[in-house]
């Protein structure tokens, strides 16, 4: 489960420089803090050697344990600016405990001048840090930036990265105990690359002996300021008397692939997300949509609702959900806000016991700058409307257009947006995959990206996964002078949004069977049901009663939906080749056969985003890319595992009914 964590409680000294009240120790030396980290982080792992040295579209990925203001980051993304090809790429992963609140962050950064565009850069894209995996994106993917919110011996175990460089930090031991521990430093192995290096502010003898038993050889080094010496240190590799940690299943593991062209087929969300995330890493993007328009289907609604549905226990679904959300959230900033999205916050009503209950439960589990409860009185007034009920407001929630959201990344130079292009079949022809419409190619590349929500079924090597439509219908209504007050996006059953360019998005509806896009009668007097139940009040001020049903307009669309709700994303593998290799998984589900999986060699999926595309869409081309690319995951392993689409092969295995 995802504990509160506090932001870090700081004093300031005369100098404007923060110290922990937890810990009793300060962020950075009293003398220069810059001079220090370049001393100690930079130079000790030769990073602007290694910087210099990388390849045209190289990668350099850094790990940290304690992101505190981030000004280690900031000097190794300034190195890299001014040391690296222009085409490569730095990924920094940081664990922190104790997150700064954005006003101590801009606080403190304030002290150095000399990082201010890069520090603005940061602070505008350090919005809905929470819990978990948080990936920030800055210069347009150049920079990767993912933080893992939570204590380092419970994150670091749930990274799956190759560190080139560690920056281990996190206060002076003789004051953090707890964290510079065997553990720990087991973890640092585990993910270091080969070759890889570290180093640290202390020289204390006890850290580099549990560091060289781990497998790093330490070396001291003379120091800067008042520290005497420092130490720096290389990777050997695990050490021989130490278990090998766990090994990946092969079914989970990483297809090998060398390929930096793309095909992705579906315009929406996930097809756009995928397209950017790739483009971003220097790929060549072609990107089918059969209709005139992107976003033309599910992602084509006037507003969607940027509305986190969460467990206070913490399932893989609640982790994905809390870290697609802050990637979105963060996303948004290259929006114009007010036509392309709001940030308005959310309001769930608690419309009976069952969901005042668990809302009761989520105000424990979450900090308050995600989600708290209002009371009636606090909920009418946030909202600017008559309201019968209390509920969870999300402040940082709100609504989005999603057809801007699609044209935003499918925007990068690296896309070629192909419409009017209707993938009918899918060859494998050199190497390459090819889509087909009829007789005509449409195009062929390495990669091809099934993105086209329940229609990837059309396709034989993804007929298997268990994907259902949902149709649903939204309702626009057009605001009235009394609407406007309606403040944030309120949500019973349904949802109301506050109005985007005169109109205001009423949804949803739920048809299991319905095959028909057409809009109905009966569905619009439905949403104005569900209307009601949000607020009666709103219902009069949008004069919603007196609207002939027939003249109401609106648009219906089909959600995809998994049977275990989380969206399906990774590669794919030869499913009758795969239930074959594993057939022993059907006699003894614990066994970890040796074979590697049959992967269909550059098939890949994204789809299965149910009512929350625009939560976990986005952040889910993340996921695709780093399982292409070979990076840093930007989710635990487990959360990427459980979005997987082995995962379904693998139940039918395991269950005998293969
Ligand atoms: C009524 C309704 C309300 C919703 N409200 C919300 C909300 O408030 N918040 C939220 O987060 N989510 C909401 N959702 C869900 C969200 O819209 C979806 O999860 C999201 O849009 C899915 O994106 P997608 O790219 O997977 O699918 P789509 O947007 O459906 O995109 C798939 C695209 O692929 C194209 N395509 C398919 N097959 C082919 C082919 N063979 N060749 C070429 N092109 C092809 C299609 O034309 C389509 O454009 C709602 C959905 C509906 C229907
Ligand atoms: C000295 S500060 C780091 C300075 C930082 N690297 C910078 O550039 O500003 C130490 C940080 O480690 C964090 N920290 C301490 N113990 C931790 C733990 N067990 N897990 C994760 N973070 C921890 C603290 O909250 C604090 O932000």
């Amino acid at each position: 489960m995802t504990p509160e964590l506090p932001h870090a409680q700081l004093d300031w000294d005369d100098q404007g420089r923060p110290r922990s009240r937890v810990f009793d120790d300060v962020y950075f030396s009293s003398e220069s803090g810059l001079d220090e980290t370049r001393h100690v982080f930079i130079e000790q792992n030769r990073l602007r050697e290694r910087f210099a040295a990388l390849p045209a579209g190289g990668r350099f990925v850094i790990g940290e344990t304690g992101f505190g203001t981030g000004l280690n980051f900031l000097c190794a993304w300034q190195l890299f600016q001014q040391q690296a090809p222009a085409d490569a790429r730095l990924h920094f992963v940081s664990v922190e405990k104790y997150p700064l609140s954005h006003a101590d962050l801009q606080r403190a950064l304030a002290l150095w001048p000399e990082l201010t565009a890069l520090v603005q850069d940061l602070l505008k894209h350090y919005v809905a840090v929470h819990g978990g995996f948080q990936r920030i994106t800055l210069e347009g993917g150049r920079v990767t930036l993912t933080l893992l919110i939570g204590d380092a011996l419970e994150q670091l175990p749930q990274l799956d990265a190759q560190i080139d460089a560690w920056f281990l930090d996190g206060f002076a031991p003789a004051k953090n105990p707890d964290m510079w521990t065997p553990e720990l430093f087991a973890e640092l192995a585990r993910l270091a690359a080969p070759g890889s290096t570290i180093s640290t502010f202390t020289s204390t003898g006890w850290v580099r002996r549990l560091l060289n038993a781990a497998g790093f050889k330490m070396k001291r080094t003379p120091g800067i300021g008042h520290k005497w010496e420092v130490l720096r240190g290389e990777f050997l590799g695990w050490p021989e008397e130490a278990p090998t940690p766990a090994r990946i299943k092969p079914w989970f593991a990483r297809p090998a692939l060398q390929a930096k062209t793309a095909l992705v087929i579906g315009g929406g969300l996930a097809g756009c997300a995928s397209a950017a995330s790739l483009a971003a890493r220097g790929w060549q993007v072609q990107l089918l949509e059969r209709h005139s328009q992107l976003a033309e289907e599910a992602s084509g609604n006037p507003q969607g609702v940027l509305y986190l549905k969460l467990s206070a226990h913490g399932t893989a679904l609640s982790q994905m959900i809390l870290s697609g959300f802050g990637y979105t959230r963060r996303q948004l900033e290259h929006l114009q806000r007010g036509v392309d999205w709001d940030g308005c916050g959310v309001l769930q009503l608690a419309f009976n016991t069952k969901e005042a209950e668990r809302q009761a439960q989520l105000a424990e589990a979450f900090p308050a700058d995600l989600l708290h409860v209002l009371d009636q009185p606090a909920a009418q007034a946030r909202a600017g409307i008559g309201l019968e009920h209390g509920g969870l407001f999300y402040p940082e929630g709100g609504w989005v257009h999603p057809p801007a959201l699609c044209q935003w990344q499918a925007s990068h130079p690296q896309i070629r947006v192909l419409t009017h292009r209707n993938a009918l079949e899918l060859r494998r022809v050199e190497q390459q995959w090819q889509a087909w419409d009829g007789e005509q190619m449409l195009a062929c590349a390495a990669v091809v990206i099934l993105a086209g929500a329940a229609e990837i079924k059309r396709f034989p090597a993804s007929a298997e996964l268990p994907l259902k439509r949902i149709r649903g219908q939204i309702t626009r209504l057009p605001q009235t002078e009394q609407s406007q007050s309606l403040a944030t996006v309120v949500c019973a059953e349904g949802y109301v949004a506050p109005p985007r360019l005169g109109e205001h998005t009423l949804g949803a509806s739920f048809d299991f069977k319905s095959e028909d896009l057409t809009p109905t009668a009966a569905e619009h007097a439905g949403n104005l049901e569900m209307l009601r139940e949000i607020s009666n009040d709103l219902l009069q001020r949008l004069n919603a009663e007196h609207l002939p049903l027939e003249q109401l307009q609106g648009r219906a669309a089909f959600r995809c939906t998994s049977p275990d709700y989380l969206p399906i994303v990774g590669p794919l593998a030869d499913q009758a080749a795969f239930a074959e290799t594993y057939a022993a998984l059907g006699k003894d589900a614990r066994q970890v056969p040796d074979q590697p999986c049959p992967w269909l060699d550059g098939l890949y999926i994204n789809s299965g985003h149910g009512s929350r595309g625009l939560i976990t869409a986005p952040l889910s081309g993340e996921l695709l890319a780093a399982w292409l690319e070979n990076e840093p995951l930007p989710l635990p392993r487990s959360v990427a595992e459980a979005c997987h689409p082995n995962r379904f092969a693998l139940r039918r295995l395991i269950r005998g009914k293969a």
